[in-house]
């Protein structure tokens, strides 16, 4: 792996891209990172995702990859019992801490430093996982989805979404992923997962899978 530190974190080469991004939206830091993040938040559109995860009252939730917390306050909306979020960037985590304030002070929402890689939770803790336009930017797609596999519970269920074609904004849209990193992402969790399905929303291709 071609590694190189930042500010805080590690930028690694992409398993689709095969590079190492030093974009502030794959690798946020300092006002760089906070500004992309405003832009995910005005840009990146999670429009069919809620439905897709069917989280139940009282299910233990996990987003990854969170940014600046956008999706993580729609979970707020859902009956999950436990909220927790892990992201690689201190200042994706310090910004989606201020917008979810409140409901980290009461206890319903955790946020923790860690990757899709390595999310220092339990094994099979988590019954829905979420992580939405960031796989792509992941080393090792095989070692996240392991490690996603670890920490979800028997009958667990697990939604990856990148940018699609579809993206009604210009800017997202651009990043979508050709057919042969799409395939290469089903047939990885076809085979963690032993079975996973492709669906298109609005602005996203996701796969879905049960533990
Ligand atoms: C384009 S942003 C997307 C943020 C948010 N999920 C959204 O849809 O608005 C990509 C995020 O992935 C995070 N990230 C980078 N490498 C990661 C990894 N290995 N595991 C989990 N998240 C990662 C970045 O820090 C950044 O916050």
């Amino acid at each position: 792996m071609n590694r190189m530190n930042r500010t805080d974190q590690t930028v690694s080469r992409s398993w689709a891209f095969g590079t190492a991004s030093r974009s502030p939206f794959s690798h946020p830091s300092g006002f760089r990172g906070r500004l992309a993040g405003l832009v995910m938040l005005l840009t990146n559109d999670h429009q069919g995702v809620v439905d897709l995860l069917a989280v139940r009252p009282g299910d233990q939730v996990l987003e990854i990859g969170h940014g600046a917390g956008g999706f993580l306050r729609r979970l707020t909306a859902t009956p999950a019992g436990m909220i927790y979020g892990v992201e690689p960037s201190a200042v994706m985590r310090d910004e989606a801490a201020r917008r979810l304030r409140n409901e980290i002070a009461s206890g319903r929402v955790e946020l923790r430093l860690g990757t899709a890689e390595d999310t220092g939770l339990p094994t099979t803790s988590i019954d829905r996982v979420v992580a939405l336009n960031n796989v792509a930017i992941w080393p090792d797609l095989e070692a996240g989805l392991r490690e996603i596999h670890r920490i979800t519970r028997p009958d667990g269920l697990v939604v990856i979404g990148w940018h699609s074609r579809t993206a009604p904004s210009r800017l997202t849209r651009r990043l979508a992923l050709p057919e042969d990193r799409l395939e290469v992402l089903h047939d990885t969790m076809r085979r963690v997962f032993g079975a996973a399905e492709r669906v298109e929303l609005r602005s996203l291709t996701a796969f879905t899978a049960t533990r």
